[in-house]
């Protein structure tokens, strides 16, 4: 099973990257930069790295994120991403960033976006892995510092593919964000939003009818509502959901209590995905293989989810066609039967 999944051809559509940056690389760009973190040292920070929901890694997340400064480092972060998705044979990558995180730090967006997209064009020609970039709302910060960004993102409009919308859930509704969502569909931007993750099966429910996404970030919690389960196996509206960070921030107790088996045999299209890997205990190959582990996936299963992310991907047609080959073609090299 380990090898099954090593070559598994992957895909990931549910990715922070400032949810990538590892201790050590914090550390690096702390010094760096002449930052200085409110831990002594790696081992320490590491320790920190118990939450008991949402809000106690995302207090956490942010106050790492004060080691981004320059253009380079933005590079230097995503680019020991790529090399992570190179040894998990992630294939392409759907990436979220929070500019709102930076730029009220006075770190330009250029600054931001520049330097991420240039690991990812790097990666592209280097290691063939295809990508998407994706503009996170912060939904704790208000409407009118989300129209700002966007005002901000605008020239650079052609180099961003989406929106979506992240941060605590609790209290900060979809409907808080339904006229920028508006806004930027107006600009042909597609959307995706979290909802689901903390939040009841109401708020997906919300977030499908006010934001009008593609798909839905987590989602785990529709399974509340046997009338929305239905509604989503029907019209195969994707959920990114992601088993190890729902365990770390303790949607579920167990990863031996995950659903995301269960919703995947009623016929929704969902897919796996690490969120922030450098937080939650692991990336793609560790997610796959917690869920042959410890839910008991099948290979067959593990082959459905990446065809499902395939589905759920912005892709153009000729891609999809291509990887859907691939992935058929493995499952049948190792004896998977995909109907
Ligand atoms: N949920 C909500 N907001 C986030 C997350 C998450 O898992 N990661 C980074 N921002
Ligand atoms: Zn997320």
């Amino acid at each position: 099973m380990e090898n099954f999944i090593a070559g598994l051809p992957k895909l990931e559509l549910h990715l922070h990257i400032e949810g990538t940056l590892e201790p050590e690389l914090m550390f690096a760009l702390g010094q760096r930069n002449g930052v200085t973190l409110p831990w002594p040292d790696v081992g320490s920070l590491r320790a920190a790295y118990e939450f008991d929901c949402l809000q106690s890694f995302l207090d956490l997340y942010y106050l790492g994120t004060s080691v981004l400064v320059t253009e380079q480092d933005f590079f230097d972060l995503t680019w020991a991403y790529l090399e992570r998705c190179v040894a998990d044979h992630v294939v392409h990558a759907e990436i979220f960033f929070d500019p709102q995180a930076h730029t009220a730090r006075g770190v330009p967006f250029a600054t931001v976006l520049g330097g991420i997209e240039r690991a990812l064009r790097e990666g592209e020609r280097a290691h063939g892995i295809s990508w998407r970039l994706i503009m996170s709302f912060l939904r704790h910060l208000s409407e009118e510092a989300a129209f700002a960004t966007l005002e901000e993102a605008r020239p650079h409009l052609p180099r961003i593919h989406g929106i979506g919308l992240d941060s605590s859930e609790l209290g900060n509704p979809p409907a808080k964000f339904a006229r920028v969502f508006a806004a930027a569909r107006a600009l042909g931007l597609p959307a995706v939003a979290h909802a689901g993750e903390e939040g009841p099966a109401q708020c997906i429910w919300q977030t499908i009818e006010e934001l009008q996404v593609k798909r839905i970030d987590h989602g785990v919690r529709c399974a509340e509502d046997p009338a929305l389960v239905s509604y989503l196996a029907d019209t195969r509206l994707p959920l990114t959901v992601c088993p190890l960070s729902n365990v770390r921030l303790k949607v579920f107790d167990e990863m031996a209590h995950h659903n995301v088996l269960a919703l995947l045999e009623q016929g929704l299209c969902v897919t796996i995905n690490s969120d922030d890997p450098a937080y939650f205990g692991g990336y793609m190959g560790d997610n796959f293989r917690a869920l042959a582990q410890e839910l008991g996936a099948s290979r067959e299963q593990l082959c459905r989810l990446s065809l499902n992310a395939v589905e759920a991907s912005w892709l153009g047609f000729a891609d999809k066609a291509r990887l859907t080959q691939e992935i058929r073609g493995y499952g049948a090299c190792h004896g998977v039967a995909l109907y």
